[in-house]
């Protein structure tokens, strides 16, 4: 598809933005205590911004010192003091091409007295996510954080941000107020839902002029009962436009439903769609559309068809800060794809961690992992072609090392090969291919089909090895195993083995879980065994509640604390902790219960060589985070 609607420059307000691709505000928690710009998170944006990004809009900021800020780490708008940091940072994005707005917020309920030493305050007393319980806001209160919002934005504009945007979702402030599910005040706040948030556009306004550009970030439907729908939305969106607003940024949901806008891999791309395009039925403004719109070709198609007039990135961007030159300069083949795992962007920040990146070892160590090529090159071999060999291999390519990889199966990929199988898993399929092009292009010699022993390294004779040789499933004792109808899920994954029409597939982690909803995608019926008593426990929260939404969409029926005891033909035979049994007639049995690691190779090599390195599930079976990350450490050690 020809990109004519995402790459040319596009006109915001004042504003010539050099294509439509916007980075999403993501709090990164890379500041200085106290909300300061920080190096780390100059550089963490300067890379975006070199990446050809149109338009950055810098995570969340708290607007003041009582209780506004919605977590550690978070970003300070909140007194003149911060404007020359800001001013860095803003002059750090634009000095590369891009544009600069800064996101300001207040918490409201969504916080907790940790972060400020203060009670949450919110329109109406509620508890918070943290169970704390945030109290009625008092109208001096309202009046106060109205101006404490509009002297946020007259310092994002002294510090040189080409614009603001008023954070109105998620379930903070602006967000609780318009919400009849947060909303329950009985004064003209609560007579008119709206009020609060266009008395704080209006006072924004007065601080920064009209020309200034203003944006409002909303939910297109909160994902909760009681809460705000695609046709409230669309009527406050008008109020919005009468109001002056400058364009409308349409993401979704509560923190409480956070799975519905950090939209995990089990639902699908463009999942938020439908709601800029509701939007922009309602309005003349720019709309910006949000949520897994990570492929190009979706994007352009987005615009094309006029669901919205620019599309946000996040997480697209932290896994890759060059997708937009790479489309640019039509490079689809070197886009590191985001997996939408949010095991190191979301689930981290949630626990009060830096940013990272399943995909990308860089973020937020810009500096720390920049790549610098070697004096002296070496010739390093590396056992194992999953995706941690793949990644140590690309790093020492990078840095003119000379590497051979060798891999014993007839294709590179490891695990990876299988895990991609399941539809709902093509990011990792396109992840999988760039690790491949990438050690094709650089000139990384691969000796597939080739198992490597002692013998065959001493006779390569690298100068150090990396051993990534990963791990297989585990196989139970279970009476019964061998039979033919019995596969692990790796065989069912591969296409060797064919599942009958009744499946029983024994753990219940992700693995097993996916291999359920691949199953039954296939109109099998199927049955998720697992001894513990939930499922999907290896996930991060928000993947964790959508894969288990997606086994409940697909009809997969789930028995949790019972575990396979003995494979019959016909049937298993399942026990419970109290030794109750129960007998569930299937056709086929799949296993996914579980990994170990092959380290068969670990001592021998030990033996031999001054340098091994061991890294990926070769030294504990985990996740692509780990394999990634290891892999560009001892791509770098070296
Ligand atoms: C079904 C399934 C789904 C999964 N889904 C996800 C997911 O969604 N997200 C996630 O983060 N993780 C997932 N994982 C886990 C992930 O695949 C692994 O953590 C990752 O692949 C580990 O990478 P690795 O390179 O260390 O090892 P591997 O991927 O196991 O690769 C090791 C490679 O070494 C080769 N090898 C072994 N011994 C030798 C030898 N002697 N000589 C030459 N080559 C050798 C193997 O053939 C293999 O290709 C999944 C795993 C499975 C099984
Ligand atoms: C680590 C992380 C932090 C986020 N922080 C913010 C934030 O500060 N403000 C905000 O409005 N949304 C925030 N979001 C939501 C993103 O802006 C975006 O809407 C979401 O990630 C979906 O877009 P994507 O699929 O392109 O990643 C955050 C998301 C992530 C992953
Ligand atoms: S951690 Fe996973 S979801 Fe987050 S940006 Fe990286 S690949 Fe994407």
């Amino acid at each position: 598809m020809e990109l004519t609607k995402l790459m040319p420059p596009f006109r915001l307000k004042n504003l010539e933005l050099r294509n439509r691709i916007v980075m999403a505000p993501m709090l990164s928690r890379l500041c200085d205590p106290d909300g300061i710009v920080s190096q780390k998170l100059i550089d963490y944006y300067a890379e975006r911004a070199k990446g050809g990004v149109g338009l950055i809009i810098v995570e969340y900021c708290y607007i003041d010192e009582k209780e506004s800020k919605a977590n550690q780490g978070q970003l300070g708008v909140y007194e003149d003091q911060l404007i020359a940091g800001l001013g860095d940072l803003a002059e750090a994005i634009q000095q590369w091409g891009a544009k600069a707005i800064l996101q300001i917020c207040h918490a409201g309920r969504c916080t907790s007295a940790k972060y400020m030493g203060r009670q949450p305050i919110a329109p109406s007393a509620m508890p918070s996510y943290t169970g704390e319980m945030a109290r009625e806001m008092t109208l001096g209160e309202v009046e106060a954080i109205i101006e404490s919002f509009s002297e946020a934005a007259r310092r994002a504009k002294t510090a040189g941000f080409d614009g603001v945007e008023l954070h109105g979702t998620h379930g903070y402030l602006l967000a609780q107020f318009l919400s009849p599910y947060t909303n329950r005040r009985t004064d003209a706040y609560g007579r008119d839902r709206g009020l609060f948030a266009l008395q704080t556009l209006d006072r924004v306004r007065t601080k920064v002029g009209n020309d200034y550009l203003v944006g409002y970030r909303i939910s297109g439907d909160e994902f909760i009962e009681g809460g705000i729908s695609l046709s409230e939305a669309k009527a406050f969106a008008k109020r919005l436009e009468a109001s002056g607003i400058d364009y409308i940024h349409v993401s979704a949901g509560i923190i409480e439903t956070g799975q519905h806008f950090v939209v995990p891999m089990y639902f699908p791309k463009g999942y938020l769609l439908h709601l800029a395009e509701g939007i922009k039925s309602a309005v003349s403004v720019p709309v910006m559309a949000v949520g897994a719109i990570h492929d190009p070709a979706l994007a352009e198609e987005a615009l094309q068809k006029n669901r919205a007039d620019l599309i946000a990135m996040g997480r697209a961007l932290i896994a890759d800060p060059e997708l937009p030159n790479k489309v640019k300069y039509g490079r689809f083949e070197d886009i590191r794809t985001c997996l939408r795992c949010n095991e190191g962007c979301s689930s981290r920040v949630r626990q009060f961690k830096t940013q990272r990146c399943a995909v990308n070892a860089e973020v937020g160590r810009e500096r720390q992992m920049r790549i610098h090529p070697v004096s002296k090159a070496k010739y390093v071999c590396i056992i194992g072609g999953g995706p941690a060999g793949m990644e140590a291999a690309r790093v020492l390519a990078l840095r003119r090392h000379r590497v051979t990889l060798v891999e014993k199966e007839k294709e590179l990929g490891g695990l990876l090969r299988y895990a991609a199988v399941p539809a709902f898993k093509t990011e990792l399929k396109s992840f999988l291919k760039y690790l491949k092009i990438q050690v094709e292009k650089l000139g990384v010699e691969i000796l597939l089909d080739q198992r490597a022993t002692p013998e065959f390294v001493k006779e390569l004779n690298p100068e150090s090895i990396i051993l990534a040789s990963g791990s297989t499933l585990r196989a139970p004792d279970i009476p019964g195993i061998g039979k033919p109808f019995v596969a692990t899920c790796l065989e069912l994954l591969s296409g060797q083995f064919k599942a009958g029409e009744r499946v029983v597939v024994a753990g219940g982690a992700a693995m097993g879980c996916e291999v359920a909803a691949h199953l039954a995608s296939q109109g099998k019926k199927v049955t998720l065994v697992e001894m513990l008593a939930e499922l999907a426990t290896d996930l991060e929260m928000r993947s964790r509640l959508a894969l288990l939404q997606l086994l409940k969409e697909k009809g997969v029926k789930t028995l949790t604390n019972w575990k396979l005891e003995k494979i019959e033909k016909g049937y298993v035979l399942l026990i419970d902790r109290d030794w109750k049994k129960q007998e569930m007639a299937t056709d086929s049995v799949v296993l996914a219960l579980g990994l170990t690691s092959n380290q068969e190779l670990l001592r021998p090599l030990r033996e031999n060589f001054q340098e091994v390195y061991v890294i990926g599930d070769c030294l504990e079976p985990r996740k692509v985070y780990h394999a990634i990350h290891e892999g560009a450490f001892a791509g770098r050690a070296i």
